[in-house]
C-alpha cells in the first residue's frame, strides 16, 4: 500500500479526501463534520455526485468545499466514467476515496490507482444483504422478510465486485419486530454516521 505521504499529503499533513455520492449526503456530512471537529485528522478536498441536484451538493456548497457533477451518461463506457473521477481525484491530491452512497460501479483503473484506499459503507452487515441491486430499502425489507434479529452496517474497501471488498469494520444494531424498513433505515443510518468516520481513521493510520 503506498503511502499517504506520496498519494498527496504530506508528512504532518492531514489527510485528503473526496467523497463520492448520488443522494442526500448524510454520511458525507458526518465525514464533513467529523474533519471539523478533529475527529479525523483529514479534510474533504471534492465532493462528486454523478447526480445533479442533489442534496449532497447543496451539503458541500453550505460548507464551501468544491463540488462537482459527473454523469455517467456523458461517458462511453464504465471506465471513462471512472477514468474522469480518477483524473479529479488525483488532481486534489486525493488519499482516501469515500463512497457515501454512490450508486455507480467505479472500474479497475481507479481501483488500481487507489488501492485499499476506495472506501464504501453499505447499511447491513455484509457478506448478508449485498451485491447488485441490494440498496436503499430494499436491504431493510429483505432483512425484515427474513426476521433478522438484528442488523447494522459495513464499511469496506472497493474491489470490483459490488459490496465484496475487505470489510473495514461494522457495527450492529437490533432489529425490532415492529420495526417498518423506514425505522430500521433510521437505526443503522445513525450507526452509519458514527462507523464511517472511524473506518476512515482505521485506513488513514494504515496509510501513514
Ligand atoms: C446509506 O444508507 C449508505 O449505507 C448507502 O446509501 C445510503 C446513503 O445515505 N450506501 P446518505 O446519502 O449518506 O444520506
Amino acid at each position: 500500500m503506498p503511502s499517504y505521504g506520496s498519494a498527496g499529503a504530506g508528512k504532518g499533513e492531514v489527510i485528503r479526501i473526496t467523497v463520492l455520492v448520488s443522494g442526500g449526503g448524510s454520511n458525507l456530512q458526518s465525514i464533513i463534520d467529523a474533519c471539523g471537529s478533529g475527529k479525523i485528522d483529514g479534510r474533504v478536498v471534492l465532493v462528486i455526485s454523478n447526480k445533479d441536484g442533489v442534496y449532497a451538493l447543496q451539503r458541500a456548497a453550505a460548507e464551501g468545499i468544491e463540488a462537482c457533477v459527473v454523469d455517467r451518461n456523458s461517458y462511453e463506457n464504465d471506465e471513462g466514467f471512472s477514468e474522469e473521477i480518477m483524473r479529479l481525484a488525483k488532481e486534489k491530491k486525493t488519499d482516501i476515496i469515500c463512497l457515501a452512497g454512490f450508486l455507480k460501479k467505479l472500474k479497475k483503473n481507479i481501483i488500481k490507482e487507489y488501492p485499499g484506499r476506495i472506501l464504501n459503507i453499505h447499511p447491513a452487515l455484509l457478506p448478508s444483504y449485498g451485491g447488485k441491486g441490494m440498496y436503499g430499502l430494499r436491504v431493510h425489507r429483505a432483512v425484515l422478510e427474513n426476521r433478522e434479529k438484528e442488523s447494522g452496517c459495513t464499511v469496506h474497501i472497493v474491489n470490483e465486485e459490488y459490496d465484496r471488498g475487505p470489510i473495514v469494520l461494522q457495527r450492529k444494531v437490533p432489529v425490532k419486530r415492529t420495526d417498518t424498513p423506514e425505522e430500521l433505515a433510521e437505526r443503522v443510518l445513525r450507526e452509519e454516521h458514527r462507523a464511517y468516520p472511524d473506518a476512515i481513521n482505521i485506513i488513514s493510520r494504515k496509510l501513514q
